[in-house]
């Protein structure tokens, strides 16, 4: 059981077994293959394939997919920015569609304004943890045969009209990044029902070798023994997730809805913290959605008190794991400067042109205005301090 700590479980014992099994699959260290089924077999997904991260399980699906220089992929600029970057390592162009005012999420509406006939994919994120609206989403991929990949990077076991977040797209993407629900230092995961599409995205995860697919990560030692076998039937980027990380992933697994529950807990206290508040504004979790709360979000809509004004009253008061959003990624210097490593070789003047103030309006009335909370409190007795803290601060200001 928990007590206050994240690593709770299996993890060491799995560690401890890849160690014992010095890597060799021949001894039985099988960390990765047991990682990716399990994972799978959680959402109820065909195909697992596991990564070094959750930006090189995007870039992996979009090189699986056929996209590159030309083709544009349509992002929300309110997020991570890897969610770009992994088009950008394509040598693809993104294109950033406006969120909605309420649930920050990417809006169809924007999106459907933003395709053209160049437009081959969409990569929509669940933000902070919640369900972007995605039946109208795959209502205009279908119309427009394009394909949709979920970043789920911030969200686990978030359910949408009681779907799971993760089987709404065609693929979806996952990272272990220490601040996630799930951690392994570093990871990430690709899941699909698609058996063509795992199979490239496991090539492109290897070294495009031949002896590896859908369901199998390491090549057959007799193959490899041959002088005569042929390796490598494509390119590839040799993103594999390490067995160590997997022994800490599966072990961290095991015990999702727990760690994600604890998540939901200190979002519950900084929920009623808010509440009755006229400008403080929570994310708003449609009815039919469960939302993971990778982070506790919310919109500060004071006349009078800026964003900083409110972080440093927390401060006073003793409160603590607060962050503002990130810049909206097409407002970020890589952008105004166009050093895209080269990659803006790729992208049209008139694409260029749109990567400036005014693009996503919603977005940018946004992102100045929001703060997240942490949630990863593993001892709840401290979400709840931070929440009376959040209270009294804010009836302080009121
Ligand atoms: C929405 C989103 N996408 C992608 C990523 C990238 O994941 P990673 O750091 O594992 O590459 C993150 C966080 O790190 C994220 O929050």
């Amino acid at each position: 059981m928990n007590a206050g700590k994240r690593l709770f479980g299996n993890e060491l014992k799995y560690v401890k077994e890849v160690l014992e099994t010095e890597f060799r699959s021949s001894k039985g260290s099988m960390m990765t293959s047991r990682l990716e089924a399990f994972f799978a077999e959680k959402f109820g997904t065909r195909f697992g394939i596991a990564f070094v991260n959750g930006t090189a399980t995007m870039h992996a699906v979009l090189e699986a997919h056929g996209i590159g220089p030309g083709d544009e992929v349509i992002v929300p600029p309110l997020t991570m920015s890897a969610t770009t970057f992994a088009v950008l390592q394509a040598n693809a162009t993104p294109v950033f569609a406006d969120v909605e005012p309420d649930t920050f999420q990417i809006s169809a509406a924007s999106i459907r304004e933003r395709i053209t006939p160049n437009t081959k994919a969409i990569i929509t994120v669940a933000l902070y943890g919640l369900s972007p609206d995605m039946d109208p989403i795959m209502d205009l991929a279908r119309e427009h045969d394009l394909f949709v990949l979920e970043d789920n990077a911030e969200c686990f076991l978030g359910t949408y009209k009681g779907r799971k977040v993760g089987t709404l797209g065609h693929a979806a993407s996952y990272s272990f990044q220490s601040s996630k629900h799930i951690t392994s230092g570093e990871g990430g995961m690709v899941i699909t029902d698609d058996p063509e599409l795992a199979d490239r995205v496991r090539k492109v995860q290897s070294l495009g070798y031949a002896g590896v697919g859908a369901s199998k990560g390491k090549i057959t030692k007799a193959d490899i023994q041959d002088p005569g076998y042929e390796r490598h039937v494509t390119m590839g980027w040799n993103y594999r997730m390490a067995e160590l990380c997997s022994a800490v992933a599966l072990g961290q697994m095991e015990n999702i809805k727990e760690l994600v529950g604890i998540r939901q807990k200190s979002a519950e206290m900084f929920a009623q913290a808010v509440a009755g508040s006229n400008w403080v504004v929570p994310q708003r979790t449609p009815d039919d959605c469960v939302h993971s709360y990778w982070t506790f979000v919310v919109k500060l809509e004071h006349p009078d008190h800026s964003w900083h004004t409110v972080r440093d009253a927390l401060r006073a008061n003793g409160g603590d794991g607060v962050y503002g959003a990130w810049q909206l990624t097409y407002l970020e210097p890589m952008f105004r400067e166009m050093d895209l490593l080269r990659r803006e070789r790729f992208i049209s003047d008139e694409n260029k042109a749109r990567y400036a103030p005014g693009l996503c309006p919603v977005a940018e009335d946004l992102q100045p205005r929001l703060m997240q909370f942490k949630t990863n409190y593993w001892d709840l007795s401290r979400a709840e301090q931070q929440a009376e803290i959040l209270a009294r601060t804010i009836r302080e200001l009121s």
